[in-house]
């Protein structure tokens, strides 16, 4: 879909959107079409359910006196209270709607309003809500299907000061592409997306000026990453550690240390010689969301250039049954020296992790280390699909996640750690096992107590994410699939606190 700004003029072809705030108070334009078409507007809205409040969508066909094909009426809720937010749902809310009747170009317009946000950058989270819904996996279908094809082609969001709002989307669409690298890992199927192959992947933002290193087996052996090397053993496909560092500070922050995002990239977790159920095992394949994460976090601060010094570190591998697979109540060595017994062969995640957690302190002494991991089933019953569990060691890092997630909708929620849970993992013959003692209880805040022994005491943040990875069902802005969670909250993150000026 091409997206393109101007200043308020109304169309004469296509589909014409216009505002309409609480309690039905038309926008300008929206009274100036409710008159040149006498009234279509206001009869309209008295006999509807529409009130003007944000997410009202009110379609009218074909009305006498305009030349367009439609007029779709949007709520904007109360003027004061609109938020950047409100405005990306909006754009992404249009777009499906007039996919699902047939348009193929639209005008939005949005006139003047008194709020917080400047209309023109609210013009601009149109754009962006609009890109985020217009987004297709469609590379596996070679036919087209008729009706769900997307038919809308063209965006044109009108408001006064069209170049300010040009130049806002110009800054946010950079994160978009990352947020659309990301999804389209996440759906990607383990034949098609495995370690040497997704590897292959983060080579090619080397093209946007990110530093690329693939360490193979042999290098990860050298550097005794046991633990995850021991997940990846059962699989045909060899495991992979990829580091991309964006170096992208200048003047006296150009020697900063950098900030560090590490994910867990499973590409198939089939549990191993612990095996999961037949059910739902199609699933795994997105197990690797939080390295696609960090990947697409990657491509979108290279993009957009951001003036920070970024390094980010996925472990991937395949977990699968094997001859060679590792075995219930092996012992590994990780890379930090520490010893730990795999009492489950499908709590792989955090072995992945662990080594990859390690070797990033160990080797950039990161400002901070941020990891993603689809790590336990167990925050799906903890917090649905509205929230990645979040746990820190660090309260302003935590707190900033908080607050970069409110602003995003990409939200966290704080889960405790303590030693109490720490305990659950002391292992009578190793220095730890990777599962608690605690059966199905604290399932979730035990794995980040587990993580938390590779950290040695960096400002870290733990982001469990297997509830926000994938989405089964469609969002405003987020088409089901894979969701690119964790892009846009982590490069709000960095644009609020870390791009020094
Ligand atoms: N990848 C899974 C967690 C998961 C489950 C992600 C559902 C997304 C949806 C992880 O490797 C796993 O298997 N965790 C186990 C841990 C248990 C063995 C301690 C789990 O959650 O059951
Ligand atoms: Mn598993
Ligand atoms: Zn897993």
């Amino acid at each position: 879909m091409k997206l393109a700004f101007s200043e308020i003029s109304l169309p004469k072809r296509g589909s014409l959107a216009v505002a309409v705030f609480a309690d039905n108070h038309f926008s300008a334009t929206a009274k100036e079409v409710d008159k040149l078409t006498n009234g279509a507007l206001s009869r309209a809205i008295t006999t509807s359910r529409f009130k003007g409040k944000s997410g009202d969508l009110l379609e009218i066909i074909a009305p006498t006196g305009l030349e367009v094909s439609r007029v779709i009426l949007f709520g904007m809720g109360e003027a004061a209270k609109v938020t950047p937010l409100d405005m990306e749902k909006l754009g992404g809310s249009l777009v499906k709607k007039l996919n699902g009747s047939g348009a193929r170009s639209v005008t939005v317009i949005l006139d003047d309003f008194k709020a917080d946000v400047r209309t023109s950058d609210a013009a601009a989270s149109i754009a962006a809500g609009a890109m985020l819904a217009s987004y297709r996996f469609r590379k596996y279908k070679t036919a087209a299907e008729e009706e769900t094809e997307p038919t809308l082609t063209r965006m044109t969001v009108s408001c006064k000061g069209s170049a300010s709002a040009r130049k806002a989307f110009a800054e946010i669409e950079p994160t978009i592409e990352g947020v659309f690298l990301t999804r389209d890992l996440v759906s990607e199927p383990a034949n098609a997306l495995y370690p040497e192959s997704f590897a292959a992947r983060c080579q090619e933002l080397t093209e946007l000026g990110v530093e690329v290193e693939v360490l193979d087996e042999a290098k990860m052996r050298r550097l005794g990453m046991g633990a995850l090397l021991g997940v990846g053993q059962g699989s045909a496909r060899e495991s992979r550690l990829v580091v991309m560092q964006w170096n992208g500070a200048t003047g006296r922050k150009a020697g900063r240390k950098p900030l560090a995002f590490v994910g867990k990239g499973v590409c198939f977790d089939t549990g191993g010689i612990s095996l999961k159920p037949a059910a739902g095992m199609e699933e795994m394949k997105w197990d690797m969301g939080g390295a696609g994460a960090v990947t697409g976090l990657m491509k979108a601060l290279a993009g957009r250039k951001a003036r920070v010094n970024v390094v980010g570190v996925i472990g991937l591998v395949e977990n699968m049954p094997d001859g060679n697979a590792q075995r219930p109540g092996d012992i590994v060595t990780s890379m930090s020296g520490q010893t730990i017994e795999v009492l489950n062969t499908d709590a792989e995640g955090r072995l992945v992790l662990a080594d990859a957690l390690w070797y990033t302190q160990d080797r950039f002494k990161p400002e901070f280390m941020i990891n993603l991991a689809t790590l336990t089933g167990a925050i799906i019953v903890t917090l649905g699909h509205e929230n990645a569990g979040l746990f820190s060691n660090n309260d302003e890092l935590a707190e900033r996640l908080f607050d970069a997630g409110k602003q995003t909708g990409e939200g966290v929620w704080r889960l405790p750690m303590s030693k109490a849970y720490a305990k659950q993992l002391k292992s009578p013959i190793a220095d730890m096992q990777n599962i608690g003692t605690g059966g199905r209880g604290a399932g979730s805040i035990v794995a980040a107590e587990f993580l938390q022994k590779f950290v040695n005491d960096v400002p870290w943040a733990h982001l469990d994410i297997a509830g926000m990875a994938w989405s089964k069902a469609d969002t405003p802005t987020t088409p089901k699939g894979g969701t690119g969670y964790g892009v846009r909250l982590l490069d709000r993150l960095i644009r609020d606190h870390y791009e020094g000026k």
